[in-house]
């Protein structure tokens, strides 16, 4: 087996199951009247946590291909962007039919006038787009040209799922500026990466130049 049929066949399903483990817990919470004094809280927090920590993921994947090499975790970015957007809908739901019983005027009413709900609503909505067209059909259809700059959208989704979470939370802001610290690594590791490849480029003589 190649190290490829053997991330797809063995790696992948795993991966899988263990990113069901929070939505499982959520299942478990509320079959046993488990989720703490306010189970509608309780859901929104851990179901926004887990939002953001699979869009770190799916940032942190190329990042790690540059520096270990190894390309088969590529595999997994796509899983992860789905991944995020799975808990980013629970989240939304949560918010949209426990909180505001699927009146979308009271949602549209936070949105206009809670920067934090605007922050998390954007980065919600950008993400739609990049779950829509994450397969490969799309890919063909797009171009990858075109495709790659509509994907760039996860870079502001993370910057406003950051600053959804820092102005959530008006106290401790430690965790949120652990999550923006990562985020601005991730983001400085792209344009870095990119500024470099141009400066290779540009010292590349052109042919027949000495
Ligand atoms: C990419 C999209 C989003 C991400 C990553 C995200 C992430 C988060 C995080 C990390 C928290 C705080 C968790 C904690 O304190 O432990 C949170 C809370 C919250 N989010 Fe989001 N969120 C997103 C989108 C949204 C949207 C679209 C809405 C509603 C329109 C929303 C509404 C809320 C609310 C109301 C809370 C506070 C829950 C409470 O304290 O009762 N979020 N979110």
């Amino acid at each position: 087996m190649t190290s490829t049929t053997a991330v797809r066949r063995v790696v992948k399903p795993v991966v899988f199951l263990a990113s069901l483990g929070p939505f499982a817990w959520l299942v478990y919470g509320a079959f046993w009247g488990d989720l703490g004094v306010n189970p509608v809280e309780t859901i929104t927090n851990h179901t926004g946590i887990w939002t953001l920590r699979f869009i770190v993921i799916t940032l942190a994947i190329t990042p790690v291909r540059w520096l270990t090499g190894f390309n088969p975790i590529i595999h997994f970015r796509r899983m992860a962007g789905l991944f995020a957007f799975f808990y980013g809908s629970l989240h939304f739901l949560t918010y949209f039919v426990l909180d505001h019983s699927l009146m979308f005027a009271g949602v549209w009413d936070d949105v206009v006038k809670r920067p934090y709900i605007t922050a998390g609503f954007t980065a919600f909505v950008l993400m739609i787009p990049l779950a829509l067209t994450s397969s490969q059909g799309w890919i063909r259809r797009l171009g990858g040209r075109t495709w790659n700059l509509l994907h760039r959208l996860i870079y502001i989704t993370a910057i406003a799922a950051v600053l959804h979470y820092l102005w959530k939370v008006k106290l401790d802001t430690t965790n949120p500026m652990y999550y923006a610290a990562i985020v601005g690594v991730l983001l400085a590791a792209r344009v870095w990466r990119r500024a470099r490849q141009a400066s290779l480029a540009a010292r590349v003589p052109v042919r027949g130049e000495a």
